[in-house]
């Protein structure tokens, strides 16, 4: 349904002090023409007051044949119109028409109307049938009959109407300018409102959920004492808090981001000592009971396995700091190859199946990271499906883009943690993946290095269909 108001602020206002306009018009228009009327009214009851029915009573000679004694039409204004009345009854109706008098034939409803006239010397309104509307007032004769004198109405009609027109015309024209000097005026009074609106736009558009944000300035010439400067006051300070607590935000993620990659790079060390002591250990000639034998073993696994976990932690520290990457030709065709022969050797139990174009592909990043992240996909397909599993690795050039796809037919990934895969330590089975060693950064590291690479990492799975898609700027 379409609004009847004008929904902007500017056309509200616009339209309101038009419509304000218009009504004020209305009442002066209507005022004065009343008042006018009314004056002019006044004027002709003076007249008539002063003509006392002489006209009227001038009439009650016509009677007689005599041709000296016609109705006294001296001093007469045009169009007074006089009537004498026997008993109610009309006996002589006349009306100046060029200073002589002329008969004038009423009919029975003039005749009622006249009849109906109060005699009490006050002007009443009166409309014959062939003369229009009249002012008349009645005064009793001196032989018991009633003298009604008239003058005609339509002098003061054309006045006022006259008045009425000359105001329509003025009016409208005053209304057309309040329109447009209002227009303008109210769109300059507004246009601190647009800095403010534009500002808060620009806030809304600004990527506030991590990292370090370059806050717009506060807004200029707000003036408290106006209603869009305390909005514009009120905005300044929000946008100060805000900047405020992104600042400590994003240095409280520099410190967290420096404590992981200091951790684990300190964590190096001890952890290449740990395994290096127990390989040797392990090396030690003589009898080694079978239990320390076994200890010392697993003591290497799970060294080694922490060695993997350190490594992948201060990558994604790395890649979170926004360290440079390698911007170096890939051969992506290649490096697909020598992945899927890694998971092959790794996987003989499942299928591993190869789509790429006939023209070798290559992108401009990291070849290191690039491959860490197929291996991670692989690796997943692998670890995460049981043997017999179809593998299918599709690699595919689109509109300046390259489009990597590892998809499996295997059991599929949960919903319920579908849309956090590529977080941090996100496993479906954590029960499962501690005794397989996984420890669920292998999809993290495949998003920021994607990321990194300014391309994106997806999902979609279901069971039996499970699809990761690598997408990377051609
Ligand atoms: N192809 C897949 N089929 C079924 N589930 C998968 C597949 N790929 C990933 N997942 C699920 O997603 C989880 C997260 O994978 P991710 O690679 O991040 O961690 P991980 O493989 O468990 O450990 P890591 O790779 O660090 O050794 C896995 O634990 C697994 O539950
Ligand atoms: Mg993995």
């Amino acid at each position: 349904m379409k609004r009847p108001l004008p929904c902007t602020l500017r056309g509200q206002l616009t339209a309101g002090l038009v419509a304000l306009l218009a009504l004020a018009c209305l009442a002066v228009g209507v005022t004065t023409a009343l008042a006018l009327r009314g004056f002019l009214v006044g004027r002709l009851d003076e007249q008539l007051a002063a003509s006392g029915g002489r006209f009227a009573a001038s009439l009650e000679h016509e009677a007689r044949p005599d041709a000296d004694n016609r109705p006294d039409t001296r001093g007469q204004s045009e169009s007074t119109f006089g009537a004498r009345l026997l008993n109610g009854t009309t006996t002589q109706a006349a009306v100046v028409h060029d200073a002589t008098d002329r008969t004038v034939r009423l009919t029975d409803g003039d005749r009622s109307a006249l009849a109906r006239v109060p005699v009490d010397g006050n002007g009443h309104s009166i409309h014959l049938s062939t003369l229009g509307k009249y002012r008349v007032t009645a005064v009793n004769g001196d032989d018991g009959d009633l003298m009604i004198t008239g003058l005609p109405l339509h002098p003061v009609e054309e006045t006022v109407h006259r008045l009425e027109a000359v105001e329509a015309v003025l009016f409208s024209a005053a209304l057309l300018a309040t329109g447009i000097a209002g227009a303008l005026w109210v769109r300059i009074s507004l246009r601190p409102l647009q800095k403010v609106t534009a500002r808060a736009a620009e806030v809304s558009q600004l990527p506030l959920a991590s990292g370090e944000i370059a806050m717009p300035g506060p807004l200029p010439d707000t003036d408290p004492r106006t209603e869009v400067g305390q909005l514009g006051t009120a905005l300044n300070q929000m946008l100060g808090h805000v900047e405020d607590a992104l600042t400590r935000r994003h240095a409280s993620e520099e410190r967290l981001r420096h404590f992981a990659a200091d951790a684990s790079h300190e964590l190096r060390t001890p952890v290449a000592n740990i395994r290096g002591h127990a390989e040797l250990a392990l090396r030690h000639r003589g009898a080694v009971p079978a239990e320390v034998r076994h200890a010392l073993e697993r003591i290497g696994g799970e060294s080694q396995r922490m060695t993997r976990l350190v490594d992948d932690l201060l990558l994604l520290a790395r890649l979170d700091a926004g360290r440079p990457l390698e911007q170096e030709l890939v051969d992506l065709t290649l490096l697909i190859l020598n992945a899927t022969d890694d998971a092959r050797a790794a996987g003989p139990g499942h299928h591993w199946l190869l789509d790429l174009p006939e023209e070798p592909v290559t992108v401009t990043g990291d070849a290191h990271r690039l491959q860490q992240a197929i291996g991670n996909l692989l690796a997943n397909a692998r670890t995460h499906t049981p043997p017999g599993t179809e593998v299918t690795i599709t690699l595919s050039t689109g509109e300046g883009n390259v489009q990597v796809d590892v998809a499996d037919d295997g059991p599929g990934i949960p919903e319920e943690i579908q849309p956090e895969v590529f977080g941090r330590f996100i496993r479906a089975d954590h029960a499962r993946s501690r005794s397989t060693g996984s420890t669920g950064l292998g999809l993290a590291i495949v998003h920021a290095v994607v990321t990194a690479h300014g391309g994106t990492a997806t999902l979609t799975s279901r069971p039996g269909h499970t699809t990761f898609r690598i997408t990377l700027p051609g």
